[in-house]
Formats: structure tokens, sequence, C-alpha cells
């Protein structure tokens, strides 16, 4: 091994040891970070789940609902009132992209990347976002207003493009969309998904296709699926008879 190896070797090997005391040593008496409805709500969850570890997910959504986002002191708070380790609280937490472990801002957008969302110019939607925000992913708007975070299918396939915006999913998006809804939240408003639907989204009757039309091309449809079968026995014919 040569000389730089071992050095960094033992580099690598002190800063893991000092990790591990850091990580041990980390202790928050629940009494005195939660708040007395916390610990009430947390323990509700614990009488009605199987297992303390069951509860954790809620425990960390219920801090989260209070506080905006889960701090290692939060992390440690839930990890002493429950009895699990924090690693385990940790895992949960790092799993539900909702569970936030660094401060965000008042609303969290998620953008969803997924393939319906991709094939319907998400890309749009979240250039919209960025250059009317002033954020990349994982950022907070200076005013301290906007989230940017990206999301795997938020189950709006159908509707895509798709965000969700504290807990509120808006589909079928533009881009002036986007930016009437960034708008209304500023002045304070919540727009509703259906207030911003544009009128080039609501399907003309006429583009709607009349039953007698779908009924004619069902028929259409059987027509040269019998053609097909007698052409195939036809040929089967023929090949018997060559043979
Ligand atoms: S792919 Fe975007 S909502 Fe499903």
């Amino acid at each position: 091994m040569s000389l730089t190896t071992l050095i960094q070797t033992k580099q690598s090997s002190s800063r893991t040891m000092v990790d591990e005391q850091r990580i041990d040593c980390q202790f928050v008496d629940h009494r005195s970070y939660l708040t007395e409805q916390e610990i009430t709500d947390i323990e509700h969850e614990t009488t009605i789940l199987e297992t303390r570890e069951a509860a954790g997910i809620e425990a960390l959504k219920i801090v989260q609902h209070n506080r905006g986002w889960i701090s290692d002191e939060s992390l440690y708070a839930i990890s002493d009132l429950l009895q699990i380790p924090a690693a385990t609280l940790e895992g949960v937490a790092t799993f539900y992209n909702l569970i936030y472990r660094q401060k965000v801002g008042k609303h969290v957008i998620h953008v969803c990347d997924s393939i319906s969302c991709y094939l319907t110019s998400y890309q749009e939607i979240l250039d919209t976002l960025k250059t009317t925000l002033n954020i990349e992913y994982g950022q907070t708007s200076d005013d301290g207003m906007f989230t940017l975070i990206s999301n795997a299918c938020l189950g709006g396939c159908d509707k895509a493009p798709t965000i969700m915006v504290s807990g509120v999913h808006y589909q079928q998006l533009t881009p002036g969309k986007v930016i009437d809804i960034i708008h209304s939240l500023k002045q304070g408003k919540q727009p509703e998904p259906e207030h911003i639907a544009e009128a080039e989204d609501i399907a003309e009757p006429e583009d709607i296709a009349e039953p007698e039309t779908i009924a004619a091309q069902d028929n259409l449809a059987d027509q040269n699926s019998t053609i097909e079968q007698e052409n195939g026995s036809e040929q089967k014919k023929k090949g018997e008879r060559d043979v």
C-alpha cells in the first residue's frame, strides 16, 4: 500500500468514527422539544397502529404539519418519544418525498417528470416555474414562498402534465396556467384546480365523436375481421389443394 493510499484510508476511517460518534451522541428529550398536542397526537397513533415503527411515518407527518419540515431535533425527539432508532425514522423520512428534511417554502411545488407528463411537455411547465420563481430544483424562492421539487408519477397520468402544490393537484397544465397559479398564491389566494381551466382544454361538442360514427367504425372493423378470416380460409384450402 502506498503512503498516499494509507493516509487516505486512515483519514476515511477517522471520519467514519467521528460521524458515528456524532450520531450516537444525538439525543433530544421529546418532553422539552415537542408540544403537548404533538405528543398527544403521536401517542394516539401508537394506539391505533400495530407497531411503534408504523406510527413513525404518522409522527413525522404530525410534526411536519406543525413546523413545515423535519429538523434533526424533531427527528431525535420523535425517536425518543416512540423509542425507535433515529436511523429507522431517517430511512422513512428519506424514502417518502412528502417528508421534508430541509427547510422548505410556504408552498412546495412537486413537478411530475414521469412518462405521461414527460410526453406532454412537462419540460415547458418546469421551465416556466424555474423562470417565474428564479429557482432550480431543490431551491426555495427568495421570498420564502416556493420550493421546487421533482416527483415521480402523481397519479394524474390521463390529465398530464401535472404538478402538486401544497397537496393540491393541478392537471392539463400550460405555461399560462402555471403563471396564474403562482400569481394567485402570491396574492394569498388558493387557486382551485377547476378555476384555472382554459377554454382550449374544454372539448367542443363537434370534437366528440357521434355515437353513430362510433357504431359505423365498429361495423367496419367487424367487416374487415370477417374478410381477413375468409382470406385466411381460402389460402388454407389452396395450400391443401397444392399439397
Ligand atoms: S406521469 Fe405525471 S401524473 Fe402520472
